[in-house]
């Protein structure tokens, strides 16, 4: 053991109550030599691109053999005949991998291809609505820019850049990149610019998926009670999801706007595959498909079963999360101190705490074992104001998802983040990967997070540096 400096981190929760409760925000503590366990047993050790798709090691026995089930599920190559599962007609995505690559984030063709690409398909969701908040009957939700034979994508995404270059205090420059969406080819009646909001997203990380479930709602709904630091500006706030008569805390997705994770609705919405949930078509009562059925699709059996859906609930929740790497780096614990520094771990939480019974899958299975845990998401899993004012815009999206207005974001949790680029080959971040990499994604920061921003950009460029490797040793 060696005194390394670092906030206290989750070797021993209950102290951390009462220092919180003491409203301490930094306590230096001894860690062991080597690495930092980020979600305790459910920690692995890999560092391939297969660091985010690798098992928990407690699973066994059934349970393993679900999850390869649910794995390979999961990457299945869906076609549009009904044996191989029931593809579209129209679709965003033909697997869940094929955006969740090696369940990470696909490299998004938003940036080679500008938009939904010329061929294969984008890897995106882009969600559309009328300025006033309804959906469109002839389209929905999510624009489908991909179709089976025979039928034609909803529309294509295109993209325009507007670069600007800025400068650090200390001299050294960095550059946004501002996307403008338009979407062209409607498949039916033209929407006009003027009638419509898109929101662009590119997929996210599926590191933590089942830690994310089992989160303690109370601990985070304390969080967004007590994250007021009217000194910096921040305060975040819980979404809430009812459905069914029930209402529950939003934690998946860019806004917090699902409470689960979205088996169902990622089969329906994203690649039309019908279930128990969804049984409909996405495309029912489109002008398009009154045609498709004419054509001889049929719609008349589920697409995948609710038996099969819980097998991929159940690889999601069960994926181990990387462990830190490079935690004894003079580098790396430098930047860690200037990530404190700079007030990121207001929002981008260090430690958290899983409930005690853990998780349960869609089925009602329960998985005890991420009951009780201390884990490292680098997250509150709230939402936060992210500004509308860079560059004319922000993180702004005008697009509400439940609660979540349009210039409020779920904080995306840091941890496997320093993956990213071994698993899925690309730096791209935020919701619609305008960042090209870690700096210009904090640089993109504002609103709430104008002052953590502006602390990071008045730093040396060595400490800069610094915390760029911190974020890329989680
Ligand atoms: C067309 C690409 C695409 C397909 C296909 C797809 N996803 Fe996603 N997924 C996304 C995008 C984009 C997001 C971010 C959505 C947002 O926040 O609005 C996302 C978010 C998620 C999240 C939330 C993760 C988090 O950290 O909060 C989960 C869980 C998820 N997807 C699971 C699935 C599953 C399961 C399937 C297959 C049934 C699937 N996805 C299919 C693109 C896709
Ligand atoms: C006010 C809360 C808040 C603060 C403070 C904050 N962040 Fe964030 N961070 C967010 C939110 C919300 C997002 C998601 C924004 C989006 O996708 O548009 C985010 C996204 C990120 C991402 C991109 C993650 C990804 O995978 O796409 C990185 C990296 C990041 N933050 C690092 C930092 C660092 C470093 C600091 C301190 C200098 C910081 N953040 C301070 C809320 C915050």
């Amino acid at each position: 053991m060696r005194i390394v400096k670092l906030l206290l981190y989750g070797l021993f929760p209950c102290l951390l109550w009462s220092c919180e409760k003491e409203g301490t925000d930094q306590q230096y503590v001894e860690v062991p030599e080597g690495f930092a366990l980020s979600a305790g047993t459910a920690t692995n050790f890999l560092t391939s691109s297969k660091a985010y798709d690798f098992e928990a090691s407690w699973l066994s026995g059934i349970y393993s053999s679900r999850f390869n089930d649910g794995d390979g599920l999961y990457d299945d190559v869906r076609t549009s005949s009904n044996q191989d599962g029931g593809l579209g007609p129209v679709y965003a995505g033909y697997s869940c991998g094929s955006c969740h690559r090696n369940a990470g984030r696909t490299k998004p063709t938003l940036w080679s291809e500008g938009g939904s690409g010329n061929y294969g398909f984008s890897s995106m969701l882009v969600y559309i609505t009328r300025k006033n908040g309804a959906f469109f009957q002839n389209y929905g939700r999510v624009l489908h820019d991909q179709a089976i034979y025979g039928v034609k994508p909803e529309g294509k995404l295109s993209v325009k850049y507007d670069y600007q270059t800025f400068e650090f205090p200390d001299g050294e420059t960095y550059e946004l990149c501002k996307p403008t969406y338009t979407i062209t080819e409607w498949y039916a009646d033209s929407i006009r610019p003027e009638d419509l909001f898109c929101s662009v997203r590119i997929p996210l990380r599926h590191v933590g998926m089942g830690q994310m479930m089992a989160l303690d709602q109370k601990e985070i709904e304390a969080l967004a009670a007590k994250s007021n630091y009217p000194e910096y500006g921040i305060s975040g706030r819980c979404n809430y999801i009812s459905e069914r008569g029930v209402t529950r805390l939003g934690l998946s997705g860019n806004k917090a706007q699902h409470a689960d994770l979205t088996v169902e609705l990622g089969f329906s919405s994203d690649m039309g595959v019908t279930n128990s949930r969804y049984p409909e078509e996405i495309c029912e009562g489109q002008i398009q498909m009154d045609q498709g059925s004419m054509m001889g699709l049929s719609y008349d059996q589920l697409d995948v079963s609710t038996e099969d859906m819980e097998d991929v609930d159940l690889y999601m929740h069960c994926l181990g999360v990387p462990a830190r790497r490079n935690v004894n780096d003079p580098q790396v614990q430098k930047g860690e101190q200037k990530f404190y520094e700079a007030k990121c771990h207001l929002c981008h939480v260090t430690t958290l705490h899983t409930k005690v019974r853990g998780a349960t899958l869609l089925n009602g299975t329960e998985l005890p074992w991420l009951g009780n845990q201390t884990i490292h998401p680098y997250s509150d899993f709230l939402l936060h104001d992210m500004g509308s004012e860079i560059m004319g815009v922000g993180l702004n999206d005008n697009y509400v998802s439940g609660l979540a207005r349009g210039n409020e974001w779920r904080t995306t949790p840091l941890w496997g983040i320093g993956l990213q680029e071994v698993v899925n080959g690309h730096t791209y971040f935020l919701h619609d990967g305008r960042a090209r990499n870690l700096v210009e994604a904090i640089m993109w920061h504002g609103g709430e997070a104008e002052a953590s921003k502006n602390l990071f950009k008045r730093m040396s460029k060595e400490d800069r540096d610094a915390l760029i490797a911190f974020l890329n040793s989680l």
